[in-house]
């Protein structure tokens, strides 16, 4: 028995030694360690070893399997070695590589993550909602009645099931506060949808930020120092701010509010609109919750809302609007703001 363990190892690790590839190798391990494998044979008679010689036959039996394993496994990293060896061998290492055209942050997002950072300073949470909505969300519950011309189909794409691109992100002040009682303090970055013909200063698909606060006591002046706050934190300290009466239907009073900084061109720019949120808003939102959460005697509250796209456009100083979706690389990568 001894003399067929020794003559067993001899010849399997000379065949070991000597295969040429991967598939050779897995036939020699099924060959010896396999289930029916020599190894695996000559040890199934150990029952008729004498039981004075067990101890060590059993011991060069597993010598045996220990340095076939070894073998194999040394002969696989050999050969593994040796196919990527073989396969860089006609790859000249020493050529210069394609060069990779790096892109840059879309000037919308840098203006949203700005925006973001600012706002959070001041304790906002970033809410979202769906870009399609229902008409109850995007117009009832924002004291938005029937015959409004935003509702006519001439301005909003609806679905044929009578849902609809969501018109503004004021659709998410309704989702927030459905969803949580207040106290609320959130901002809401998204796409919001008009059925405009495309041109250079107009998408059908745009970006808008929606804010809103909801708390017992809130003020206009709340409104205007946060207002302020933030323009001037985004376009520097000598930014000036007017608020313009207005209407919306969500808010009273209303306002827009107009910026004038070097930033954007050092004209006058209306960009967006705010207001104390309208009772009858809080009154469609505790109709739909079911309780009194937003009871207009226990709280009060202030909403914004605007475009980012002419924003972004002023920053980046570009003309035309459809810069923003184009998505050529080499707009990306000259539009970086300053910080
Ligand atoms: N949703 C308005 C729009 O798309 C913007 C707006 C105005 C949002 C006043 C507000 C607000 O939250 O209070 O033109």
């Amino acid at each position: 028995m001894i003399a067929q363990i020794a003559q067993l190892r001899e010849e399997a690790l000379k065949a070991v030694e000597s295969t040429k590839d991967l598939p050779a190798l897995e036939s020699l391990r099924v060959r010896y360690l396999g289930r029916s494998g020599s190894v695996t044979l000559l040890s199934a008679q150990m029952k008729e070893v004498p039981k004075s010689e067990k101890a060590s036959v059993g011991k060069a039996l597993n010598a045996l399997r220990t340095d076939v394993t070894t073998a194999l496994e040394s002969a696989l990293a050999r050969l593994k070695e040796e196919a990527e060896r073989k396969a860089l061998s006609g790859v000249d290492l020493t050529l210069p590589g394609i060069p990779l055209s790096e892109g840059g942050m879309h000037p919308l997002t840098q203006l949203i993550d700005r925006a973001v950072q600012i706002f959070r300073r001041l304790g906002f949470a970033i809410a979202d909602g769906p870009d399609i909505e229902t008409e109850w969300h995007c117009f009832d519950a924002l004291n938005t009645p029937e015959d409004h011309p935003a509702r006519n189909e001439q301005d909003t794409f609806y679905l044929p099931d009578g849902r609809l691109m969501r018109a503004h992100t004021s659709t998410v002040q309704i989702r927030t506060m459905v969803s949580h009682p207040p106290p609320i303090r959130v901002i809401a970055p998204g796409a919001a949808y008009r059925r405009d013909e495309v041109d250079a200063t107009h998408l059908a698909q745009f970006t808008q930020m929606e804010g809103l606060c909801v708390a017992p006591g809130i003020a206009l002046s709340d409104l205007k120092g946060t207002i302020e706050f933030f323009f001037r934190e985004l376009f520097g300290e000598t930014t000036k701010i007017r608020f313009r009466p207005h209407f919306f239907p969500f808010t009273e009073p209303s306002y827009e509010i107009d910026i004038l900084s070097d930033d954007l061109g050092g004209e006058w720019m209306e960009l967006a609109g705010c207001g104390m949120v309208d009772p009858m808003v809080f009154e469609a939102v505790n109709t739909h919750r079911g309780d009194r959460a937003y009871d207009p005697d226990e709280v009060s509250g202030f909403a914004f809302g605007f475009g980012l796209d002419r924003l972004a456009m002023n920053l980046c100083k570009v003309s035309d609007i459809r810069m923003l979706t184009e998505n050529d690389v080499r707009f990306l990568q000259s539009h970086a703001f300053k910080n």
